[in-house]
């Protein structure tokens, strides 16, 4: 099979490396890909926004099959141009997308299918918008509707952040995003990711994790797209998971279906977890990255003959094969992340590194230059590692972060903490 992956991040390294572990896979392109995945696949310099130009390379290159990694296309409707151009694809449809462009349209969704979320409303006004604040009260949580690259939601602690939240949004902090915002309950509890496979009605749980969004030990700082993660989380147990499937995940699969506008692809509910009980905080219509890194690491190879069953709706027979493993992976950021960050510096040390399958450098923002791997972006690193107890993949880990030279870099040195301090 001829596989394109649309993506360049730490994520789609890691398809591809599941990928190819996966004797289906003969040829593999990633576009754009970086450094790393550069050392596995050929990479291909694309716009993969572009649905017109990614259908054209498709036919050019005898493309089977493509897996679409982030967000962007996805809203963007790559997925639709592609199937409409006769490809098989994993991803869903720009309208079920929506699911994750915007939030409001998510709220609307679980009313309708009676999921247990955060009492909500919606404004396009900030000053109806400050009046429900003021009657509300404080913590409360301002959200732009629409992508915001992680950064549009405002959890307020005071009635006073709240109302500059307002301000903000409305005075065009997030452009077209945050024209309408959405104004949550704050919720209360441990938060963890859940991660399902969808083919319409048909759903296949794959995995759990926790991600840790803050640049700093102690979940500190400001927020990122998330400094590392790790899998299972112990919190979403099965019980809670069999919860989420039937109160939250097979409500919204037969909600979107009602509506004509079925889901085929990852759905990545992020859920508040108390007592027991999960409440959804927000999906995400793809992978999480770094979480995808730490599933592909646990599932194997059988991740893409599940991917490839998502795709083509056989996952009514499909089922995962667990081993009791965990899996945690360590980003290496470059020094000033998530504001303004130095490029270009240079990392030694990768090349000693013995990398199989309980072991994996994940690049991000990487680019080759001759010999010499050059950080590009603010995530850069995705260190991965398994093993049979948390404990021993975290030591793992961070003694591959210790092997790597990179004085432009850093990393947060507690992942794992809400699990490892029980
Ligand atoms: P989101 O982009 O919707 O995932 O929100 C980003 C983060 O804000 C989440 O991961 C939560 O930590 C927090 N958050 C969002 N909504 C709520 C809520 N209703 N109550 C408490 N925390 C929230
Ligand atoms: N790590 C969080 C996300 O991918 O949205």
């Amino acid at each position: 099979m001829n596989i394109l992956i649309l993506g360049g991040g730490g994520r789609e390294h890691s398809l591809a490396w599941a990928a190819l572990q996966n004797p289906k896979c003969d040829v593999l392109i990633v576009a754009p890909g970086n450094a790393g995945i550069a050392e596995i696949a050929t990479c291909a310099d694309l716009d993969i926004n572009d649905g017109a130009a990614v259908v054209a390379f498709a036919e050019e290159h005898a493309i089977d099959f493509v897996i679409v990694g982030p967000e962007a296309p996805l809203a963007a409707g790559v997925s639709d141009e592609l199937r409409v151009a006769g490809f098989l694809v994993f991803g869903p449809s720009q309208a079920a997308a929506e699911l994750e462009a915007s939030k409001g349209f998510t709220k609307e969704v679980c009313d309708a299918a009676n999921a247990p979320t955060a009492a909500w409303a919606r404004f396009n006004d900030p000053e109806s918008a400050k009046a429900y604040i003021r009657a509300q009260g404080a913590p409360i949580v301002v959200k732009a509707d629409g992508l915001a690259a992680g950064k549009g939601v405002v959890v307020a602690m005071s009635k006073v952040e709240a109302l500059d939240a307002i301000d903000n949004m409305f005075g065009g902090a997030f452009g077209a995003a945050g024209a309408e915002v959405v104004i949550e309950e704050f919720m209360d509890g441990e938060e963890a990711s859940f991660f399902v496979l969808c083919d319409g009605l048909d759903a296949l749980p794959i995995g759990t994790a926790q991600d840790h969004k803050r640049v700093g030990e102690g979940d500190t700082g400001p927020n990122t797209g998330g400094m590392g993660a790790y899998s299972p989380a112990p919190v979403l147990s099965d019980t809670v998971a069999a919860r989420t499937m039937e109160e939250i995940i097979r409500p919204t699969l037969a909600e979107m279906v009602r509506r004509g506008t079925p889901y085929q692809g990852v759905l990545y509910a992020g859920l508040m977890i108390k007592d027991g009980a999960p409440r959804l905080v927000e999906y995400n219509v793809r992978f999480g990255d770094p979480e995808c890194q730490i599933l592909m690491m646990r599932l194997g190879a059988q991740a893409f003959d599940l991917i490839h069953a998502c795709a083509e709706g056989r996952l009514a027979d499909a089922q995962v094969t667990w081993a009791d493993d965990h899996a945690i992976t360590v980003v290496l950021a470059a020094k000033g992340y998530p504001g303004n960050y130095e490029k270009g510096s240079e990392i030694k040390g990768l090349s000693g590194l013995d990398e199989d399958s309980f072991r994996m450098v994940f690049h991000a923002g990487t680019t080759r230059d001759g010999d010499s791997v050059l950080a590009t972006g603010g995530r850069v690193l995705n260190v991965t590692a398994r093993a049979a107890t948390l404990e021993a993949a975290r030591a793992a880990a961070y003694a591959d972060v210790d092997a790597i030279d990179w004085p432009g870099g850093f990393c947060r040195r507690d992942i794992g903490w809400r699990t490892l301090s029980d």
